[in-house]
């Protein structure tokens, strides 16, 4: 894991001497430190922790919302901001994990493999599961879904967990094989800069795999996710944008009001 992290401050290569004293040896960033189960790599003193903005991201720091997003929350919200199809089509995250598994072409590649934003870790867990060789790194900024997907990936020995902001990745360039991003890009403040940083640190040939809200299909719907500041996505706006920032071969499925895509680092 060590060979991998990049300091979130100054992007030096394997900044620190060891993990348990997160102090980067070329700009002295004082990073937050280590738990037992996260390794905690916000900036403090540089960035700082990250504000929050949304609604939903306030959620997202829930105890409550983390303990019951995977089984209760997550089908809600897909269900009223995508409609019945989202799920329904594939049998729900389940299915989801599927497409994303699939996409990612685990077999064909070594990894590592990067989980981001990974909330409590079904995608995570899945990703060890497949790739039992391979480390598997969920990254999330928060702290209470981190600690659920600590307590359900603890069987799982290659998944490393990481706290930290998807605009400032602490992972030196191409340092993964592969790339998940599920259901969290209407969560950034800068999609762009996320963009960029996952395609930093893929490896030449490395694949994304990402999925977000585009348009509902119902009038109840488009309207849930507009007082709830919900951002969509359009194939053709992200094909046209991920092209322009370097990603090549993308393709999409739409399940419903929701998107998933791939695309590769040429
Ligand atoms: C809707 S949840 C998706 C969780 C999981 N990927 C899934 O599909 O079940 C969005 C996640 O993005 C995380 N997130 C939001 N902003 C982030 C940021 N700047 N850096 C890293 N993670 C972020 C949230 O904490 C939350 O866990």
């Amino acid at each position: 894991m060590l060979s991998i992290l990049a300091c979130p401050r100054c992007r030096s290569a394997t900044p620190f001497a060891d993990l348990r004293r997160l102090r980067c040896k070329s700009c002295g960033a004082e990073l937050s430190g280590s738990n037992p189960t996260v390794l905690d790599l916000i900036d403090v003193q540089g960035a700082g922790e990250v504000t929050t903005t949304s609604t939903e991201q306030r959620l997202m720091q829930s105890d409550l919302v983390a303990r019951i997003y995977e089984r209760m929350w997550r089908p809600t919200f897909v269900r009223l901001f995508a409609g019945k199809g989202a799920g329904a089509a594939v049998g729900g995250i389940a299915g989801e994990v599927f497409i994303h598994k699939h996409g990612l072409s685990l077999d064909d590649r070594p990894g590592p493999w990067l989980d981001l934003s990974c909330g409590p870790g079904a995608f995570a867990r899945a990703l060890a599961a497949a790739a039992p060789g391979a480390l598997i790194v969920g990254l999330d900024i928060s702290k209470a879904m981190l600690d659920v997907s600590a307590q359900r990936t603890g069987g799982y020995t290659n998944v490393v967990l990481v706290r930290a902001d998807a605009h400032a990745l602490p992972f030196i360039d191409g340092a993964f094989g592969g790339v998940n991003n599920a259901g969290a890009l209407h969560a950034y403040d800068d999609p762009e800069l996320v963009f960029r940083e996952i395609r930093r640190v893929l490896r030449p040939g490395g694949i994304y795999v990402g999925s977000t809200f585009a348009e509902a299909p119902s009038l109840l719907g488009r309207i849930a996710a507009r007082a709830a500041g919900i951002r969509r996505f359009e194939p053709a706006e992200l094909r046209a944008w991920l092209q322009r920032i370097g990603f090549a071969d993308y393709e999409d499925v739409r399940l419903g009001g929701s998107l998933v895509f791939r695309v590769r680092r040429p």
